[in-house]
């Protein structure tokens, strides 16, 4: 679960990349975060994910505020930035032993999840190469793969579909499905109106910092037939939609 309660958080003294937003996960939900470039997105997952400090509101997750148990509330959450352009000089399993070694995973557990998540992620055979020699959705992949180790109950994930091959994308899919099913929150944004249409029980609208909807796919389509500037956010995101 997590929860948001009147953040925001301005960068300088001027651009208000986040501007007031409240908005609840429950446990069980996949939860799409739409936007065009520069919405806030980005700002709003490196929020949750404690890499920002807010400069109001509060945020908890699972029942805890981030703030007050940061650490805790750390070990609790998957995190997978959008660029993973990170750890290059290591090779793929010296990566994942670290990630596994960060988060207290003990040895039989991680070698059984890294030997399934890399078997599922068709990543068994690179995990010697170093992350610098795999192509960028290799890369995105041993981040998913480093984050999925300590097996977190919430996952943020910023924009995972891009650069995924199809096979990949659908696998990553159908594990947030899992995932939520068992009781837990998959939190992810994109730009991309299909993908959210496809594996989000809800979806939130957000643009230049501001909450524009926030409900079911459903619930999207009919706000949208009744409101002109929405019906733009719409085509905007439609357009993206056809680009990739
Ligand atoms: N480090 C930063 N310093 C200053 N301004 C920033 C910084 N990061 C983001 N911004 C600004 O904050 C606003 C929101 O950016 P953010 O990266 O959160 O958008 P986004 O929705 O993730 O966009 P995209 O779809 O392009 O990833 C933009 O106006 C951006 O220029
Ligand atoms: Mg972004």
């Amino acid at each position: 679960m997590i929860e948001l309660m009147n953040v925001t958080k301005t960068y300088g003294s001027t651009i208000k990349a986040v501007d007031n937003l409240s908005l609840v996960i429950p446990d069980g939900e996949i939860f799409g975060f739409l936007g065009p470039n520069g919405a806030g997105k980005t700002t709003t997952i490196k929020l949750i994910a404690g890499i920002l400090n807010a400069d109001s509101g509060s945020i908890r997750v699972n029942g805890k505020d981030l703030r007050e148990h940061a650490l805790e509330v750390k070990k609790q959450i998957g995190f997978v930035p959008d660029t993973p352009n990170m750890f290059l000089r290591l090779k793929g399993i010296e990566y994942l032993n670290f990630m596994a070694d960060m988060y207290d995973v003990s040895t039989e557990d991680r070698q059984e999840r890294i030997q399934s998540l890399a078997a599922r992620f068709g990543m068994a055979d690179v995990l010697q190469d170093r992350i610098q020699s795999y192509s960028h959705g290799m890369r995105q992949k041993i981040i998913l793969i480093g984050v999925l180790v300590h097996n977190p109950s919430v996952w943020i994930l910023d924009e995972p579909m891009t650069g995924l091959d199809p096979r990949s994308s659908f696998l990553l899919k159908e594990m947030m499905r899992e995932h939520a099913d068992s009781g837990n929150t998959v939190f992810f944004s994109t730009h991309v109106l299909d993908v959210a249409e496809k594996v989000c029980d809800r979806v939130a609208i957000i643009n230049k910092g501001q909450l524009l909807f926030c409900g079911s796919m459903e619930e999207m389509k009919d706000h949208f037939k009744k409101n002109a500037s929405l019906e733009n956010m719409f085509l905007e995101l439609t357009e993206s939609e056809s680009e990739e």
